[in-house]
């Protein structure tokens, strides 16, 4: 399992401090569970793991073999419909996987998330004669991104293999109800996935939108769902606050923030974290930055960030806590090299673990940021993965939907992501 540890947030905060969150909590918690709170009408996440039935996954597994025939596929959407797949994707496959010579599985790439016409242009050069499919992802279908990439993909994939063909590597994941690309889907004849009532795109990783394009990179779907059953039973309403890691981490971030803690980072140790990083910024960012209230989520990349924004860690404001991501054994074993003329001095380390290395930087981190002023909370994973995965991105989602409601907002719309669209179209269509 998972674990959670906030002993060094204390110092900020005292344990009586963080106790008075124990009722808010529990208020915060029953508003979730009895789907009676702010948002309420977005609560269709709050059980997906559990209730993802078999035919559904069985559909899903079918749909991806059909897809796995392609050399590549590409994922089109933004914002919660692509992060998920990203972030369990980048943590799970090999660092360099697309040097290893026998793939295994497509190579999955992503369109739709901003509008470079470099990118694009350079996508569809890439994707030109290739056997390509499209996973097409939108509540909408109008969102503009992604609306456009699809336009350009679409004409990609028709031009390689025939319009008949190219229906069959297209798949649209919407809405229920009668949205833009429903009716397109429906129009063309591509196979469609729904997202379930009540789910935000940020909290759709356990719907089809993750779950497709996951199967198609190989992911195991069903262990990732497991991995967040077991989340979602450790989470419950009926889980005391001080067993419960969603209510805790919920209650020490809120705690933080009213001790003037305004900032957030989360800090990870490894390269392939770095998009679960951008996952749970959206998630929180999103869900939380409201009325003029919110914690603002950062991410970093240790040590590697250390070497940038370590010092103002270190020294900046101290308006600033940390959460890091730290996970317990790595997959491989790698030990420092001895060598003859010892002139980086390293010697010292020959036949140590990276990853032993790696942990000291990331204790002495966590001591040096401790007394700097920045209180720290841990979580740790026991390996990177696809069932802890599955465990940490429910377990964020659940203390996202608790924090959201002790700060007094609702985590689930998301009313600020509009302004710059109307903006945008005023001065596209003036
Ligand atoms: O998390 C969210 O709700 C958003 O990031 C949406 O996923 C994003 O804005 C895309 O919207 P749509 O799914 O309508 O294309």
């Amino acid at each position: 399992m998972i674990r959670l540890n906030i002993d060094h947030a204390f110092g900020v905060i005292t344990q009586p401090q963080l106790d008075t969150y124990e009722p808010k909590v529990e208020k915060a918690m029953e508003m979730l569970h009895k789907k009676n709170g702010k948002g309420s009408e977005f609560l269709g996440w709050l059980n997906l793991p559990s209730s993802t039935d078999e035919p559904l996954i069985e559909d899903i597994e079918q749909t991806a073999s059909l897809l796995r025939k392609c050399e590549i596929v590409v994922v089109i959407g933004i914002g919660g419909s692509y992060l998920g797949t990203k972030a369990v994707v980048e943590a799970i496959y090999h660092s360099f996987d697309w040097l290893q010579h026998e793939r295994k599985n497509p190579v999955i790439l992503y369109a739709g998330h901003h509008m470079s016409e470099d990118y694009l242009a350079e996508l569809c050069e890439t994707l030109e004669n290739k056997k390509f499919g499209i996973i097409y992802i939108s509540k909408s279908g109008t969102t503009t991104e992604s609306a456009i990439a699809f336009r350009v993909l679409k004409k990609v994939l028709n031009k390689n293999s025939g319009k008949k063909t190219a229906k069959k590597f297209i798949v649209a994941i919407t809405n229920r109800s009668q949205t833009a690309l429903r009716t397109l889907a429906q129009k063309e004849g591509y196979k469609i996935f729904v997202i379930p009532d009540g789910v935000g795109g940020r909290f759709s990783v356990f719907s089809p939108c993750g779950l497709l394009p996951l199967a198609v990179a190989g992911i195991d779907i069903r262990d990732l769902l497991n991995g967040a059953k077991a989340m979602e039973l450790l989470t419950g309403e009926e889980i005391p606050f001080k067993e419960n890691i969603a209510s805790l981490y919920a209650a020490t971030r809120n705690a933080l923030y009213d001790a003037g803690k305004k900032i957030e980072i989360l800090a990870n140790y490894h390269p392939k974290m770095h998009f679960i990083g951008e996952w749970w910024k959206q998630l929180y960012g999103e869900s939380e930055g409201k009325d003029g209230k919110g914690i603002f989520p950062a991410t970093v990349n240790l040590t590697t960030d250390l070497h940038s924004l370590g010092q103002w860690i270190q020294d900046g404001e101290r308006t600033i806590f940390e959460t890091v991501l730290s996970i317990e054994n790595p997959v491989s074993h790698l030990s420092v090299p001895k060598e003859k003329d010892d002139l980086d001095g390293l010697n010292y380390l020959a036949g140590k673990r990276i990853d032993y290395i790696n942990k000291m930087a990331e204790l002495g981190t966590q001591l040096a940021h401790v007394e700097g002023g920045v209180p720290n909370i841990k979580i740790t994973m026991p390996e990177l993965n696809v069932y802890y995965i599955g465990q940490l991105l429910y377990f964020f989602e659940k203390a996202c939907g608790v924090s959201g409601y002790l700060l007094g907002v609702n985590p689930f719309d998301q009313p600020g992501v509009e302004a710059y669209k109307k903006k945008m179209f005023a001065l596209l269509k003036a």
